[in-house]
């Protein structure tokens, strides 16, 4: 039987336990969405996951809206990404990147001004946090024409390879969160009316051409997607997530990803963890390959969900903020570091790289 420790095969890689690192976006790039030196350093310290899954990452400029978040469109970029995949590789470590366009959350500060886009004309309600201010509401989108979604696709192929020319393993795409592809598959932020919108399998167009674009760019063994069914981030809801992502995932079966990673509602996040509807058991029983679980997961959590065949590995967010040796730390049953929410954000070294290993803290002197 599998355990946390278990090699796990996923796509062109064999990885040597089955603790990953989920994506984290940490807000440490500079302004032009280059990752610095420091980041290379962060990413290195987790090697030791069986899967780094690196932040949500631009694709393209108007995709970009997240403050000091990385891009990996430009050569600066790039090259700031080559540092981390060299740094992780020192210690054998496999690092995937997360891609996303962030839509209609890209606030106009981001855009000279100008609107962000989306599949059609909402507004997202909530805020983010801007080079101008730290809760900016989010502004109206405006539809993509079918020419701009075909740029928008070519855009995430052209990021993909960029990824593997800076020596990253392979790309997960974000089409989760209320992003710009989940905004595509979600009847209350899709209505459009031509071969995008409406059915499901319409709404799931963007999804899939997106998908077929990057697989054919680098090849389906190094492609990863995150999808989160039940999370209602933003009101962007669908109005039957159940059926529409039980069909994405349908839809996923026939190209042999790398993995699909299920991220389910936190039970820290003001959710009732008796009231959420956890999608994993039924779309476990759909998807042919494998599957990585993400939510509030603790080491005893984990393994017997992987002991119980309920997903194939099992990532870690906000442990591996605080955990570095996350792994050991779960193969030892050593206590873990709780993260500081103050810093999971700020730009510099404080709450990124200073957080100790167990055996660290341990021979340090009291
Ligand atoms: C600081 C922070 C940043 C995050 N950034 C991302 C991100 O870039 N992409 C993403 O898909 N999820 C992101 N998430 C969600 C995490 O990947 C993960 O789903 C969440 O923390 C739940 O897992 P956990 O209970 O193990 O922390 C972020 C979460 C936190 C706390």
């Amino acid at each position: 039987m599998p355990d946390l420790f278990t090699p796990l095969s996923l796509g062109d890689y064999t990885l040597k336990n089955r603790v990953v690192m989920a994506p984290l976006s940490r807000s440490r790039a500079n302004s032009n969405g280059v990752p610095q030196p420091i980041s290379a350093q962060y990413y290195r310290q987790r090697a030791s996951a069986g899967l780094i899954i690196a932040e949500a990452t631009a694709t393209s400029p108007t995709g970009r809206g997240w403050i000091n978040g990385p891009g990996i469109y430009t050569r600066e970029q790039i090259a700031g990404w080559q540092q981390i995949s060299e740094e992780v590789h020192r210690d054998e470590g496999v690092i995937f990147v997360q891609l996303w366009h962030m839509g209609a959350a890209v606030h106009p500060d981001f855009l000279g001004g100008n609107k962000p886009v989306s599949a059609s004309q909402i507004t997202l309600e909530g805020t983010l946090p801007t080079p101008i201010g730290r809760d900016r509401p989010f502004k109206q989108a405006r539809s993509l024409s079918k020419t701009e979604i075909r740029k928008i696709i070519a855009e995430f192929a052209q990021a993909v390879k960029n990824a593997i020319a800076a020596g990253l393993d392979g790309i997960e795409l974000h089409a989760a969160n209320s992003f710009l592809i989940d905004q595509f598959t979600r009847d209350g932020s899709n209505l459009r009316t031509d071969e995008y919108g409406g059915s499901i399998d319409n709404r799931l167009r963007f999804l899939s051409e997106v998908t077929d674009a990057v697989c054919d760019a680098i090849g389906s063994g190094k492609v990863g997607i995150r999808l989160s069914p039940s999370n209602e981030i933003w009101q962007v809801k669908d109005s039957q997530y159940r059926d529409t992502y039980a069909r994405a995932v349908e839809l996923l079966n026939p190209l042999d990803l790398a993995y699909l990673h299920l991220l389910e509602p936190r039970p820290d996040s003001g959710h009732d963890i008796q009231t959420i509807d956890y999608q994993t058991p039924d779309l476990r029983q759909i998807y042919n390959g494998i599957l990585i679980s993400n939510g509030g997961h603790s080491a005893a959590s984990a393994k017997q969900m992987i002991l119980n065949g309920g997903s194939d590995a099992v990532s870690f967010g906000k442990p591996f903020i605080a955990n570095p040796d996350l792994v050991e730390r779960f193969r030892h049953g050593w206590p873990l570091n709780i993260g500081n929410r103050s810093t999971y954000y700020t730009n510099g070294p404080e709450g990124y790289i200073d957080y100790p290993t167990f055996t660290a803290e341990a021979s340090s002197p009291v």
